[in-house]
């Protein structure tokens, strides 16, 4: 898709359509006022006809308009104009774009002017149409034979309001991308998405970028390394586990904006349990294919480091992959069994379907070599998560409360938002065991914060946030089923804002 910004008045732009807001009480804005005059009066006619409230949502497609050089002109409804916050012009954006794909409307143009008298301003405005633009185009087809033909949108353009909206645009377009990356990832089976697949595309990805490089480690490089946890579960698969590391540099010198003092680097950390039946502690069957959306964390990490790379941001960001299948088999691990993590730390396995902190903590472990600015760890890792806080939040815990306010504000301005529950001394002792250093379990109550206290145990070494992604990165039900590709709008608000060190 193209994104561009045009210089001429919006009678004269030649698209298939004119994408145009009109508020409430059927108020036009400057260039929906232009087109009106234009073709004498017929906007503010339908806009004050009375057949629709112009809520978000409402639209009136008009053809061949009188006056103007595109076909078509959408009158959008925009809801009420002091209502129209960032949130609002989101799903306007998202919306109209959904409308004009249903159709054959390649080029459209939407006028931002008019939105952007109220609050959002016009660099968000651009950004976000990109974002929301890619995101509505993206089609799963990939595993389909027969596929109903799609209209395309090929271009997309906007007045030219402020300076440097072609890099909003770019940004916003970059961060849909990744999203729509990620949620490819999230919604290919586990029989083409393997742990191999995973380091596969790592290594494409990385192909294409001059300031990427990969490293993949198997399974015997990670015994090496001493990694038991991470290892046992992919014991009872005949997938090998794969440890991705993806490696940009992008900080001009030494010292990089955002990557601290000496260049050190933010890393990122993702479950990739391409499919989680449980283990010996096998899941019910009822949803079980859910379960190949246990990689999303890796996903939206793998989408995260493509954005960056088109963006060619400056800094210096790693992205790592914990890959593996968890599956029974003879080879098993089985409950009881205790394993040593790379830490030296034991681990008694009381349920091997808690198996995502399993291979998070030995990843995190090894990110202590990369020196990092900070750690965030992404994971689909509890289903209490879900039932905590259902498919809207981000659950967010960490050992550093600067970081996380970072975070918090992040999701708020990229409306990709977090919640944070206490990671407080209280929970860790319902990890004790008998047998071991620790369980992999903490019973019944608080599982989203146990899960955390979990790996809070190997993130000492550096300040860290988690975040438990289990209901915001996918939509269980009907038509929106699949991955969401949250939380790229996150991380990527994140990293394009990490303080400029001097
Ligand atoms: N991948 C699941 C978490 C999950 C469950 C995500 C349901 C979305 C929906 C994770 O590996 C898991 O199975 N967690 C267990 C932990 C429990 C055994 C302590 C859970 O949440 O039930
Ligand atoms: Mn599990
Ligand atoms: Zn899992």
């Amino acid at each position: 898709m193209q994104f561009s910004v045009t210089p001429e008045s919006i009678t004269e732009i030649p698209a298939d359509c004119l994408v145009v807001p009109v508020w409430k009480d059927g108020g036009l804005g400057e260039e929906a006022s232009a087109l009106d005059a234009a073709d004498s009066g017929a906007l503010g006619r339908i806009a004050a006809s009375g057949d629709y409230l112009w809520d978000i949502g409402d639209a009136h497609l008009l053809h061949g308009p009188e006056g103007c050089a595109a076909g078509r002109i959408l009158l959008a409804g925009a809801g009420a104009p002091e209502d129209f916050g960032a949130m609002e012009a989101a799903k306007y954006l998202a919306g109209n774009a959904r409308f004009v794909l249903a159709r054959n409307m390649p080029q459209v143009h939407f006028a931002l002017a008019d939105l952007e008298a109220n609050r959002p301003d016009a660099q968000w405005l651009a950004a976000r149409l990109a974002q929301e633009a890619e995101v509505a185009a993206y089609r799963y087809t990939t595993t389909k034979a027969s596929t109903k033909r799609e209209a395309v949108l090929e271009s997309v353009t906007t007045p030219a309001l402020a300076d440097e909206l072609e890099q909003a645009l770019r940004k916003g377009q970059a961060i849909g991308r990744g999203m729509n990356r990620a949620r490819e990832l999230g919604n290919l089976p586990g029989n083409i998405c393997t742990p191999e697949y995973l380091a596969s595309h790592a290594r494409e990805l990385a192909d294409g970028s001059g300031k990427l490089s990969v490293d993949v480690l198997d399974e015997a490089q990670m015994r090496e390394l001493g990694m038991g946890s991470l290892l046992s579960v992919a014991a009872g698969s005949v997938e090998e586990a794969r440890l991705i590391v993806l490696h940009y540099r992008g900080a001009r010198e030494a010292r990089g904006k955002g990557a601290g003092d000496d260049g050190k680097p933010v890393v990122l950390v993702g479950k990739g349990i391409t499919f989680d039946t449980g283990g010996i502690s096998l899941k019910p069957g009822l949803a079980m294919d859910e379960m190949k959306f246990d990689m999303c964390g890796a996903a939206s990490v793998l989408g995260t480091v493509a954005a960056v790379a088109e963006l060619q941001l400056p800094i210096n960001l790693i992205g790592m992959v914990a890959a593996a299948e968890n599956m029974p088999g003879g080879k098993a691990t089985k409950p009881g069994d205790i394993v040593t993590s790379m830490s030296g730390k034991t681990i008694e396995i009381l349920n091997t379907d808690a198996e995502g902190r399993l291979v998070l903590c030995d990843a995190l472990t090894y990110a202590e070599r990369f020196e990092p600015a900070c750690v965030i760890d992404i994971a689909t890792l509890t289903g209490a998560a879900v039932a905590a806080f259902g498919n809207h939040a981000n659950v967010m815990l960490g050992n550093d409360q600067a970081l996380m306010d970072r975070l918090l504000q992040c999701g708020l301005d990229s409306l990709d938002r977090a919640w944070q529950l206490p990671l407080w001394d209280e929970y860790q002792k319902q990890l004790d065991s008998n047998f071991a250093d620790m369980a992999n379990i903490g019973g019944k109550l608080a599982g989203t914060i146990t899960a955390a206290c979990f790996l809070s145990r190997y993130t000492e070494n550096f300040s860290w946030a988690h975040l438990d992604i289990a209901g915001s990165a996918w939509h269980s039900e009907g038509a929106k089923k699949g991955a969401t590709g949250r939380p790229v709008p996150l991380l990527m608000e994140f990293l394009l804002n990490l303080p400029e060190k001097d």
